[in-house]
Formats: structure tokens, C-alpha cells, sequence
């Protein structure tokens, strides 16, 4: 008990009191965003034989992001039957409903309450936590776990004594009032194995994902930070991979020179060599040697007042959506994307990826800087560029060292200028120079040094795995008396270490 009883004082005291630790509560909250995550002890019954043929099933927290976009869930679901939250389950959408502020989650629409075949996703896996492939051999026996969204996944009965694992994404930030008050302390058993991925969105962005307290809540985690998380998924290199490694499909000097167009600029003509490569420069749409097309225009990285200010100094050829002088794209372009309307919401619409590489191919250099500057966060600005041949001007992960495919230099790194002027001054004499230009190609001659190659074998060995088979491996294991922890040990031994 924090506050006096004293029966005189109580009422004062206890105001005091209790405003006291409101107001502690608030501070610390303020000061440390969230307390700290206390999990429960889970004490695990010796394990039933006979549950370990069960399926096993994984609540998909991702969908219930669609409580927060009311209108997903409100306008997108308006003609689906709807129906009341059984009582046992409102606790969980109570916690939900009151940190995304939607006033009432007493109803809902039916599937999202109610499994149905409709709802539930069937995973195929084979053993240690690997993902299934047509051919299963004896030693690689298969076994089915099924993913879904739906409330009734939380209920329990008498016989299936489990509830669901959960996957969490940093999407969902991670609460005391949602994880650990409701679904670690009241809907959480031995076997129900939290997994978290965190791909594809830099930690800079979803901080919540990549807390190491927060993180103890979970099993097993994935994500593109290897110093955060338990296993690597493959990145966006891998869907660059054939042309950055040595293979056939990796474009040679010779090649990269050749894509090069000469830079159609009436006042700087004479100063870049390859103007004098051929005579035809009024029909070229390179006006700059450096090329510049993004379209999420306002990032932690600040990436467009830098190359604002690097126009100051060096022409630079804006193709995206952000900052000043864009222009539109040439008309070949917009014929390979396929689309005159570029609904940058759904990219799948058109192929916009084509399109790039084709624009990117014919320029010098490429701004390749990341949204957020964090660990390990490489992605396709950096692949692209290098894959067509176009020298990108980095700024990103801080360690990108670790994952440059050249032993000097292939990229411009702007840690390396003191402000975006310097930077320009330098891109302006590397344009000129023939000689100097080439040398970020040199790569191109030579192996990827040993870092990169370990870590794209690691890379190709977690192709075989997805982390719902990781978690019902690790569940199936529980069931038969192991331990999760050693289980995952066992798969991260047989990927292999970053
Ligand atoms: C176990 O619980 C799941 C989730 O509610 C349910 O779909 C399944 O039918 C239950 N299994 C048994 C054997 O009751
Ligand atoms: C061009 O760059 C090369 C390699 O860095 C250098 O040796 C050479 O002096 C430069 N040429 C001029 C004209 O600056
Ligand atoms: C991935 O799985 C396939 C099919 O089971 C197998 O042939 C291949 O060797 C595996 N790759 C790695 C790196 O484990």
C-alpha cells in the first residue's frame, strides 16, 4: 500500500496521494514513453501427448491496424455483416479501441470475430521452422499451421488448452495497456509464441519495434537490423542481387558507358566528356548529370532540403515529386511504366520500377539517400542506381560499408562532405573527369569482398524460412515438452550467423 490509511487525514491524503502518483505516473511515462514491459511468468503444464497433432494457429495483429484507419474499417466493411464482441473477448478490443481513440468496438464486422475458411490462411511448413516446398521428404516431414484475424481465435475451450501465437508488426505499436496488461497477462499460454517482423520500414520510423525491453516480449523476432533482431529476412538486395554479384547479368564498364546520354545542357556543355562521346546532345532529355526522382518528399534524413541545396551548386535532374524544378517525365518512360497517372498510393498500378531504371541508367550519378539513416537499412535507392550503372550519391545506413559490393569506391558518400556544397563541388569534378568517373565502376571487374558474400549466403539460406514456421515450430516443440528458447538456437544454428 503507497497511501496512508490513517483514518483522519484519508481523504486529503489519499487526494494527495493519488494526484501524487498521477502525476508520477504521467512524468514517467512522459520520460520513458512507457513503462517498463514486465512480462508474466507463464508456468507451463508437462505436456499432453496428444496435442501435438494440432494445428496450430497465428492471430495476424497486421489486420487489426484496420481499427485505426476507421474508414478501412467502417467504409470497406459497411455492407459485411456485423455482430456484437462476445463478452469474454471485449477486453481485447476494449484495450484496442481505447489507444486508437475509436469510440466503440462492441460490434464489429462478423469476420473479424468469427474464424471461417475465408479468414484462415494455411501455412505449409516443413521442419525447423522451414517453409514447405512441394517436394517433402521423410526427414523433411510437413505439417500445417494456419494464420488468421479473427477474435474467436482468443477463445478457449476445455479440450484445446492454447491460445494462438501472434505475429506483431511495427505497425501496432507495442503498449503495456495492449500486449502485456491484456494479451501477455490474460490470453497468452506456454505455446503461444509471439513473433515480430520488422522489414521493409526503418526503425527510425516504428522505434517501438526495435526495443530491446519491448522486444523481450516476443520469441522470436525478424528484421532487417541483425543487431536487433534474432534473423535477417532477405532485403532488397536480393531482388538485385544477379546484377550487383558476378554473374552475366552484372553490366560491365564498357556497358555502363555505353547507357550513358549526353547532358543536353546549353551552358555547361563543354564541361562533361561525355558530350563529346557523340554530336546528337539537343534531343537528349539529360539536362544534368545527376538524376533525382523521389516522391515521399518530407523524411527524417531531410533528404530534400540537402539536395535543394546541392541544386544551388551542381544541375540536377528532378524527375520525382519533391522540392522545386520538376519536370515530366520523358515520354518513353511513361510508356514503360504503362500508366500516364502515377498513383504513388499503389505502386503495383504500374511499373514504376521500370521506369526508373531505365531513366536511372542514362545518368552519371543518382541521389540515393535513405528516408532515415539507421543500421542496416539498405534499400532499393542504393540497388537500383548500382545495379543500372548510375554512381549513387548515398546517405543512409551508417554502415553501409558492410554492404558495398566493391573493396574502394562505388558510391558518393555524402558523410564524407561537410555540407551539401562541398558535396556538389566534388560530384562536379568527378563529372568531368573521365578517368575519375570510371574508377567508381571498377567494381565491376572484380569479386564482392568476403563480407557481402557471407552475407548473402545467409541470405540465401533464410529464403527457406518465414517466421510463421519459426513460431509453430517453436509451438509444436513446447507441446512436446522442449524448450522454445533451444529451439530457436537450433534454426538460428542451421541458418548460419550474420
Ligand atoms: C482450438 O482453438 C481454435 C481457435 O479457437 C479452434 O479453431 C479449434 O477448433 C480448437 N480445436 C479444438 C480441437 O477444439
Ligand atoms: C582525373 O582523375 C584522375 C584519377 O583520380 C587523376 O589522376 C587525374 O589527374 C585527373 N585529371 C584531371 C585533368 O584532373
Ligand atoms: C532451401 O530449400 C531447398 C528445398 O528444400 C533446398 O534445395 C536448398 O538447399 C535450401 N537452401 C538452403 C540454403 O538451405
Amino acid at each position: 500500500m503507497l497511501c496512508s490509511k490513517r483514518k483522519k487525514t484519508r481523504l486529503i491524503s489519499n487526494f494527495i496521494c493519488f494526484t501524487g502518483i498521477l502525476s508520477f505516473i504521467l512524468l514517467y511515462q512522459i520520460t520513458f514513453h512507457q513503462a517498463d514491459i514486465q512480462p508474466r511468468i507463464i508456468s507451463c503444464p508437462s505436456p499432453k501427448q496428444t496435442r501435438y497433432e494440432k494445428t496450430k494457429y497465428i492471430f495476424n495483429l497486421d489486420l487489426w491496424r484496420y481499427l485505426v484507419a476507421k474508414d478501412q474499417l467502417y467504409v470497406k466493411n459497411r455492407e459485411k455483416p456485423w455482430c456484437d464482441v462476445p463478452k469474454e473477448l471485449q477486453v481485447i478490443t476494449n484495450a484496442l479501441c481505447q489507444f486508437y481513440g475509436t469510440p466503440s468496438c462492441t460490434r464489429l464486422p462478423c469476420h473479424m470475430i468469427y474464424s471461417s475458411s475465408d479468414t484462415l490462411t494455411n501455412i505449409d511448413c516443413a521442419s525447423n521452422g522451414q517453409i514447405s516446398t512441394k517436394v517433402s521428404t521423410k526427414r523433411n516431414k510437413k505439417f500445417q499451421c494456419k494464420r488468421g484475424y479473427s477474435l474467436d481465435l482468443f477463445m478457449k475451450d476445455n479440450e484445446n488448452q492454447s491460445y494462438p501465437s501472434i505475429i506483431a508488426d511495427p505497425f501496432t505499436p507495442i503498449t503495456n495497456s495492449f500486449y502485456v496488461k491484456v494479451l501477455h497477462n490474460q490470453y497468452r499460454s506456454c505455446n503461444s509464441m509471439w513473433g515480430m517482423i520488422q522489414t521493409h520500414e526503418s526503425l527510425s520510423y516504428y522505434p517501438w519495434s526495435g526495443d530491446r525491453e519491448k522486444m523481450k516480449l516476443f520469441d522470436v523476432t525478424f528484421g532487417y537490423d541483425r543487431s536487433v533482431y534474432d534473423f535477417v529476412p532477405p532485403p532488397w538486395l536480393i531482388n538485385y542481387i544477379d546484377g550487383i554479384d558476378q554473374t552475366p547479368k552484372r553490366l560491365s564498364l564498357k556497358q555502363v558507358m555505353t547507357n550513358k546520354k549526353p547532358i543536353n545542357s546549353p551552358s555547361n556543355r563543354d564541361d562533361y566528356w561525355i558530350n563529346q562521346q557523340t554530336n546528337s546532345i539537343q534531343s537528349s532529355y539529360v539536362k544534368a548529370s545527376i538524376l533525382w526522382m523521389n516522391s515521399n518528399c518530407q523524411t527524417i534524413s531531410k533528404r530534400t532540403q540537402y539536395v535543394e541545396q546541392m541544386m544551388k551548386f551542381i544541375d540536377i535532374d528532378n524527375f520525382g515529386l519533391c522540392g522545386t524544378n520538376i519536370r515530366p517525365l520523358p515520354q518513353h518512360i511513361i510508356d514503360l511504366e504503362g500508366s500516364k497517372t502515377r498513383n504513388e498510393q499503389n505502386r503495383n498500378s504500374y511499373n514504376w520500377e521500370a521506369g526508373k531504371l531505365a531513366l536511372t541508367s542514362d545518368y552519371l550519378f543518382t541521389i540515393a539517400i535513405e528516408n532515415s539513416r539507421s543500421y542496416d537499412y539498405v534499400t532499393e535507392k542504393l540497388w537500383q542506381p548500382l545495379l543500372v550503372g548510375s554512381v549513387p550519391i548515398y546517405l543512409g545506413a551508417p554502415n553501409i560499408e558492410d554492404w558495398l559490393p566493391c573493396r574502394t569506391d562505388c558510391i558518393i558518400d555524402l558523410r564524407k562532405f561537410k555540407t551539401p556544397k562541398d558535396a556538389a563541388l566534388f560530384i562536379k569534378n568527378v563529372a568531368k573527369n573521365r578517368t575519375l568517373y570510371e574508377s567508381y565502376h571498377q567494381w565491376r571487374n572484380e569479386e564482392i569482398p568476403d563480407k557481402l558474400k557471407k552475407m548473402l549466403k545467409y541470405f540465401s539460406s533464410m529464403r527457406n524460412y518465414s517466421l510463421e514456421c519459426v513460431l509453430c515450430e517453436m509451438s509444436k516443440r513446447v507441446d512436446e515438452g522442449q524448450s522454445a528458447k533451444e529451439t530457436k538456437k537450433k534454426i538460428l544454428d542451421i541458418v548460419g550467423h550474420l
